[in-house]
């Protein structure tokens, strides 16, 4: 698989690039930026270790990478300041990210391309990609809450000093302040994680708030997350490259589930080699239902400012109904995101495996 990295000279885009050679899955890696020089440097620096590593083509270039790529990574944009909110961010990226799909459609696009967006405002600016792109929706997918989820396990597993692959915990909704923390599911080993001894209500309220607050955390002492967020994009590409049907959660065009209409956020979604294949209704507590809806009316009021200020990203396609609705009847079943021992290292997965880690 060919997968193009847009904004690759940055942290985020050069950690993807780096996880995505440690896993030794893809078979090219070709970087992009507006800032040439950093991003050769960066594709120079990873080319000169691919001998450790695996038989991966590596190189940087322009939108003449874009057309034959099998997959597209958008990293590129501004990065939020401290004390900013990622919708606060909005303003400064949504006409950056517009002017990138441009140049993504003028360089034509594989019909069975990906695109995996990264570039916050994440659910915002999939829901851009999504409705204006050409794409089939379900070819379009947001890191969304992936990287809030990975996080989450890995404060639980520390402080109830647990195996962080063993800590299936999960983030609906916005990759944002309206994020949704999934207490109905959230299991230590296949135990119920309330059941944990050392587990309390009021530790599982500070530890979401601390992943909440990871992003402007990790902000305020480094500059900006790298490394979790490259390895959360390594953990979808390689779902998709591999066809994995992995339940992961990322944001996609919903058209009903929860309610949910004409919006991007996260839900369980089986990711594989086309894209969203399966978005999944878990049953949730009512209270986590609502908060889920919540956090749909949050982005879509979002959307809808950011549409009236850029009427040129108004193609959304006919007849996607009302934004958010009441519930459909669910079937009741628990769906669990299985044992999330996925955890991603220096593996020794190659190309063409099975993906068992
Ligand atoms: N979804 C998530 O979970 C998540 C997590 C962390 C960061 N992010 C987001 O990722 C984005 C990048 O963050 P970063 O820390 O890498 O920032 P960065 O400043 O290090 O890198 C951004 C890169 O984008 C490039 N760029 C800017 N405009 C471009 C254009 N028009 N075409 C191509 N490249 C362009 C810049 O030259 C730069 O190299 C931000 O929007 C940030 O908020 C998302």
């Amino acid at each position: 698989m060919k997968v193009a990295i847009i904004g690759g000279g940055g942290l985020v885009g050069s950690c993807a690039g780096y996880a995505l050679q440690l896993g030794g899955i893809v078979s090219e890696i070709r970087m992009l930026d507006v800032a040439a020089e950093l991003v050769k440097g960066q594709a120079l620096d990873l080319l000169h270790g691919s001998p450790f590593v695996a038989d991966q083509r590596i190189g940087s270039g322009g939108y003449e990478l874009i057309g034959d790529s099998d997959l597209i990574c958008i990293t590129a944009g501004l990065r939020r300041k401290p004390d900013e909110s990622r919708l606060d961010l909005i303003n400064r990226n949504v006409a950056l990210f517009l002017e990138i799909l441009k140049n993504v459609k003028a360089a034509g696009l594989r019909p069975d391309a990906i695109l995996l967006i990264v570039s916050n405002p994440v659910d915002v600016l999939t829901y851009l990609a999504a409705t204006t792109l050409g794409l089939p929706a379900r070819q379009v997918i947001g890191l969304g809450t992936t990287l809030d989820s990975s996080r989450f396990r890995s404060l639980i597993a520390e402080a109830l000093k647990l195996p962080p692959t063993q800590v299936t915990a999960l983030i609906l909704g916005e990759h944002g302040d309206s994020m949704v923390p999934i207490w109905s599911a959230a299991q230590a080993a296949g135990l119920p994680l309330e059941k944990y001894p050392g587990w309390s209500t009021h530790l599982g309220e500070e530890l979401f708030q601390r992943t909440k607050g990871s992003g402007a955390e990790v902000i305020k002492l480094k500059g900006g997350a790298g490394f979790a967020v490259g390895v959360a994009i390594a953990e979808v590409i390689h779902a998709v490259a591999l066809d994995r049907k992995r339940i992961l959660p990322v944001a996609s065009l919903l058209q009903g589930v929860y309610g949910i209409r004409d919006v991007c956020l996260s839900v369980p979604t089986v990711v594989g080699r086309s894209g969203v294949e399966q978005t999944l209704e878990i049953e949730l507590w009512p209270k986590e239902l609502a908060a889920l809806q919540h956090s749909a009316h949050v982005l879509r009021e979002t959307i809808d400012t950011v549409l009236r200020s850029h009427p040129s990203a108004q193609a959304a396609p006919a007849g996607l109904g009302k934004p958010v609705g009441p519930p459909p009847a669910r079937s009741g079943s628990r769906v669990t995101m299985g044992l999330g021992g996925q955890a991603y290292g220096l593996s020794t997965q190659r190309q063409g495996g099975n993906g068992g880690r």
